[in-house]
Parts: structure tokens; sequence; C-alpha cells
């Protein structure tokens, strides 16, 4: 479904039922401002499952929708390669992320992984959990017993924020100045927060002076941190560079923090819209570990990062060139009716449940996975049995971004 000329016209209030799904603007933000618009990725799926859609300021991209061709697209990462980047969109000038390890192929990005890979294996994350609960108890026992609180801004943002800033090695006080710099990279086009690129390239260019001034610091005197590790690391004989070392310092505290929050919120929003499969768990607390896989799969946090055709090769019937960008839409392929029976239910005893929100299998399948597992299990534990009667207490506002699933507010009590 490749059209010869993209369309022109706007397209803020489409009547989604009847939309020619050629003309479909993925990156009209009105679309996610009630969460993922799951409807249309359903449209997709069952009409056009690898479809060529436009993008405001580049040459249009393929959604691929369906699972099979999400999974078959992402394990094979010699056809679909993660360079030059996996965010849709090329800036107009090089900004120097062709150093981030999500955008670097193999062979380089296996040597770049296993720099940190250690420190993310189940064994070794498994052994964060007493200071995991820890973490959860100080945040749980600050919010008010009996009163309102903001779920996301003192509790899901608090406990990845935390967790990944002590295993990079950011001193404590500097976290919350680290974790503005990665929300305003993250919310660009938000119009709440009215980020634009330019404070982005700011807070990236800060971020960057942060690094180089604590990488000083830390290679005189080296820890046990991820940092130290980076910084005496010896790739084919030679050291990372300050910006190499810039990019990776940013990766881990991106995708470890702003991920997993929205998870924890995610997560607990689907239990108050499923008050039934909220009592099941409560009264079975053994699901806790089905039930947060199905949070990951009913959340997605991560909605999408794209792929570049290296030759030319068919995928779902369609026939996408050499160059191509192929976005691999996990939001719908978890989703998808072909592979998760009664998909659009909310089901916390689901198994098997082999979603793709960490991605779909291939070298950059999510190094933190069994961190971030670890952390919504722990959180929930804590606050299923802390607070059982816990209910909303205002409306939820959500991230505008047609990338992360995000949650900027949900105000809670308890009952
Ligand atoms: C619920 C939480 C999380 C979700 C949904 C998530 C999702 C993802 C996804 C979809 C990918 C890309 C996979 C691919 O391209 O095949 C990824 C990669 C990655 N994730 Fe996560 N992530 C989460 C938590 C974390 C945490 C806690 C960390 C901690 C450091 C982390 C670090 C990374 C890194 C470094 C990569 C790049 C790996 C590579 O390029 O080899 N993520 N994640």
């Amino acid at each position: 479904m490749r059209p010869l000329n993209l369309p022109d016209q706007n397209l803020s209030e489409p009547d989604l039922s009847t939309l020619d799904l050629r003309d479909l603007d993925l990156f009209d933000l009105d679309l996610f401002t009630d969460g993922p618009p799951h409807e249309l990725f359903r449209r997709l799926r069952d009409e056009a499952p690898v479809c060529f859609l436009p993008e405001p300021n580049g040459p249009g991209f393929w959604a691929v929708t369906r699972y099979a061709d999400v999974v078959a697209a992402s394990r094979d990462a010699a056809t679909f390669t993660s360079a030059p980047r996996v965010f849709i969109e090329d800036p107009d000038e090089a900004v120097g992320d062709d150093h981030l390890l999500i955008n670097i192929d193999p062979p380089r990005h296996t040597k770049l992984r296993k720099i940190v890979n250690r420190g993310f294996t189940p064994r070794q994350v498994a052994m964060l959990e007493p200071r995991v609960r820890e973490i959860v108890v100080g945040l749980l026992d600050a919010v008010p017993e009996h009163g309102t609180f903001d779920l996301v801004t003192d509790v899901s943002v608090e406990l990845p924020l935390q967790v990944i800033a002590e295993l990079v090695g950011v001193p404590h006080e500097d976290r919350h100045r680290v974790f503005a710099l990665t929300e305003i990279m993250m919310s660009v086009g938000d119009p709440d927060l009215g980020h634009t690129v330019e404070d982005a390239r700011a807070a990236i260019t800060e971020m960057f002076g942060y690094v180089d001034a604590l990488a000083q610091e830390r290679a005189a005197n080296p820890g046990d941190d991820l940092l130290s590790r980076i910084l005496a690391a010896d790739v084919d004989g030679e050291a990372l560079t300050p910006i190499e070392t810039d990019f990776f310092f940013m990766l881990l505290m991106n995708a470890g923090s702003e991920t997993t929050r929205n998870l924890i919120t995610g997560g607990m929003l689907a239990l108050f819209d499923h008050p039934e499969e909220r009592a099941r768990l409560q009264s079975e607390a053994a699901l806790l570990p089905t039930a947060i896989e199905e949070m990951l799969r009913w959340v997605t946090p991560v909605m999408h990062f794209r792929r570049t055709a290296a030759r030319d090769v068919e995928l779902g019937g369609e026939q996408i060139r050499s160059g191509d960008k192929v976005v691999l839409w996990y939001t719908s392929a978890n989703r998808d009716e072909r592979a998760f029976p009664a998909a659009a239910r909310f089901d916390v005893a689901r198994t098997p449940n082999e979603h793709v929100a960490f991605g779909a299998g291939g070298p950059h399948f999510c190094l933190g996975a069994s961190l971030a597992r670890l952390e919504a299990r722990v959180m929930f534990e804590e606050l299923l049995t802390r607070m059982p009667t816990l209910e909303p207490g205002g409306p939820v506002r959500r991230l505008g971004s047609n990338f992360i699933n995000g949650i900027k507010s949900l105000p809670v009590r308890t009952a």
C-alpha cells in the first residue's frame, strides 16, 4: 500500500471508522490523547498490516502492526537494521546519535552491550530486591495514609529513577536534575509541557556537560557503578570516547526511568478499570507474575521502534525497498487477536503471554527487562497489600506522544 503522492491535508479530525488508512497520520498526537488508538491499529492489522504512512518531515514509513510480522522483522536484524536510528524521524542535521547503543548494529553493538550486560542478568538483578523494596517502602511511607497523592510523581517516577541513578552512579541529590533533562527529551510535542526540539537539544547539551564532569570525578575515583565500568571499557583495544560515554549514560538513564514508571502507573490504571481482575489478584497473590506480564502487554510503555531495510525484501505481502523505514508497532502487536486469544481482555492470569513490550527478539531486546519486572513486582506487592482500597482520586493526564504510552498524573486516594 504505497501511495504515489503523500497526502497533504489537515487530518486533525478524521472520521476514524471510514478513514482511508493510507491517509492516517500517526504523528497527529490528538489520536493518542486517550491512550493508543487501538481501534485504528485493529483496522490496520485487518486491512493493511504493512501499510506505508506519511510522516511530517520525511519520506514516510511502513507501519507494521501484526504480531507475526513485528517478530519476523525484529529477529532479522541483518535485513532490518537499527542504524541509522530507531526513532522514526531523521534529524535535519547530524546529532551524534549514531553513538547510541540502540542505534548501532552488530558486531559493534554486541561489544558495547557487553560492557554493561553483566549488571542486568536475572541473577544480578535478583540481588537488588532488598534495596528495591527499601526504596518502595520509603516512597509509600511518605505518601498520606488517608488523603490524595499523585501515583505518578510521588511513586511511579521515583522508584525506577532512584534505582537506575544508583546503578549508573548518579549521586542521589543530582537525580532530579538528570531526570528533568530526560523528561524534556522524551516529551517534545506534548502540548502541556510545550517542549520544543530546541529545548530537547539544550537538555542533551546540559546532560552531556553533567556527564563529562561526573566522568572526570569517577575516572579519578572508580566505583562499582555502570559509569565507572563504561569508563574502564576496552572495545577493540580502545576506550569509549567522551561522546560515546555521554550517549551510553543518556540511554541508560532514559530507558531505565521513562519506561518502568509508565508500566507501574498504567498497570494500576488497568486494575482500576478492571475491578474484577483486581479483586482476583488481591485474593490470589501468586498471580502477580502473570499480572505483571499482562500489564506489560496491556500498557506497552514503548509503543514502537523503527528499523531500516538493508535490502529489498517482502514483509507481510508488501514489497519493501532498501532504505525504507519500517516501524514495529509493539502496541498493536500486543493486541493482535491472531497471537493472543481474547486480546482485548485484560486477564491477570493470562498464560502463555509472549508479549513484545520489551521488543520482539533480536540483539536489541530490552537490557533492563529483568530489572523492570523486579521493580514492578515489588511495587505491586507493597501497593496491593498496604493500600488495598486505593482508588482514583482525580482525572488522568496522559503524555501527548506516539512513542511513549505515558501518564503524567494519576491522583489516587485510599478509601
Ligand atoms: C517496562 C519497562 C521497559 C520497557 C517497556 C522497555 C522497552 C524496551 C524496548 C521495546 C527496547 C527495544 C528492543 C528492541 O529494539 O528489540 C528496549 C531496549 C533497551 N532497554 Fe528497555 N524497557 C524497559 C525498561 C528498561 C530498564 C529499567 C532499563 C535499564 C537500564 C532499560 C534499558 C534498555 C536499553 C539499554 C535498551 C537498548 C538495548 C540495546 O540496544 O541493545 N529498559 N527497551
